[in-house]
């Protein structure tokens, strides 16, 4: 019997697919939806400590390829996911769900950061250090003092299983650079990646989106080869404790396959869930179950990291 069952953070997940944190997770409506599909959990939208309109429309257009978005950390603020998640623990107290956040200023990441670790909360936790989209807030991942500054504060208070979602690296030596850091933080797991920052496309000499002037994060199939050789390239180099979530450019079974070969042990899907809704995860699942039949893999165990190399 195939089974796509995997483990992240010491908890169990009966299935390695779910949705990128950005994508049918504003809403109550829409985060129900997710869990009540195949996927194995949700993730929140990014939560801020207060509500956010985010950025002016258009801000997200499906795209041949993929997706162009800038949507500017839209969402209902903490206490509305919190709240959501905690009813969810009295409701279903067997199941993990993942709550996603930032602040929009280091002070303001603590602030939300003290909130969750005071509270009941019990499930995991992913810090977004990538958002490319606030204008004037860069990529906080993408400044390595600033990076590992805010982790040592963080860690310094903060006892629960959290996460970082990273923006893609492009270096070999940024790949090296950002490990050094990690590894000093009892970090459970990198969510590699985050969308291609500040992209253009354009349609009839004009840009497709509003803020920013069009420049937006790319998702979709324009970014699955940056997408696995950074699951991967982390694979290699982080210590064993912190696993790695796989996202970007997964629209089939096949997808998802190269992500946990990669290394990945859970991976997001996004811009395809954006396109087809959640009924993607059974068809998802079902393909990447024939898939391992199709090879004799019986667990995600199996194959996870096992990518092999072309030797002399
Ligand atoms: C956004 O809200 O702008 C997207 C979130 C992200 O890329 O982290």
């Amino acid at each position: 019997m195939v089974s796509t069952a995997t483990r992240l953070g010491g908890f169990a997940f009966d299935n390695c697919l779910m949705n990128a944190a950005g994508v049918w997770c504003m809403t109550t409506e829409e985060l129900e939806a997710v869990k009540d599909s195949a996927a194995g959990t949700f993730v929140t939208k990014t939560a801020t400590l207060a509500y956010r309109e985010g950025n002016p429309e258009p801000r997200y257009r499906n795209l041949p390829l993929g997706s162009i978005n800038s949507m500017g950390l839209p969402n209902q603020g903490l206490d509305y996911y919190m709240d959501y998640l905690l009813e969810l623990q009295g409701s279903e107290p067997e199941r993990t769900f993942i709550l996603s956040l930032v602040g929009l200023s280091p002070d303001e990441t603590h602030e939300i950061l003290k909130k969750v670790e005071a509270s009941d909360f019990k499930g995991l936790i992913e810090l977004n250090l990538s958002c490319p989209n606030v204008p004037g807030k860069p990529q906080i991942a993408y400044d390595f003092e600033a990076t590992e500054t805010i982790l040592r504060e963080v860690f310094s208070y903060f006892t629960k299983p959290l996460g970082i979602k990273l923006p893609p690296y492009f270096d070999i030596v940024h790949f090296d650079q950002a490990t050094a850091i990690f590894n000093q933080f009892p970090i459970v797991f990198v969510n590699c990646v985050n969308s291609i920052g500040n992209g253009l496309y354009i349609e009839d000499e004009q840009v497709v989106i509003k803020p920013k002037g069009g420049f937006g994060g790319l998702g979709g199939e324009y970014i699955k080869p940056t997408a696995l050789a950074n699951v991967h390239a982390f694979y290699q180099r982080l210590k064993p404790e912190i696993q790695i979530v796989g996202t970007g450019g997964v629209l089939t079974g096949r997808d998802a396959f190269e992500h946990i070969l990669c290394g990945a042990s859970m991976v997001q899907i996004g811009t395809a869930l954006q396109k087809e809704g959640p009924a993607i995860f059974e068809r998802i699942t079902a393909e990447l179950q024939a898939l391992m039949a199709e090879k004799g893999y019986e667990t995600i165990e199996d194959f996870r990291g096992k990518l092999q190399t072309i030797r002399d």
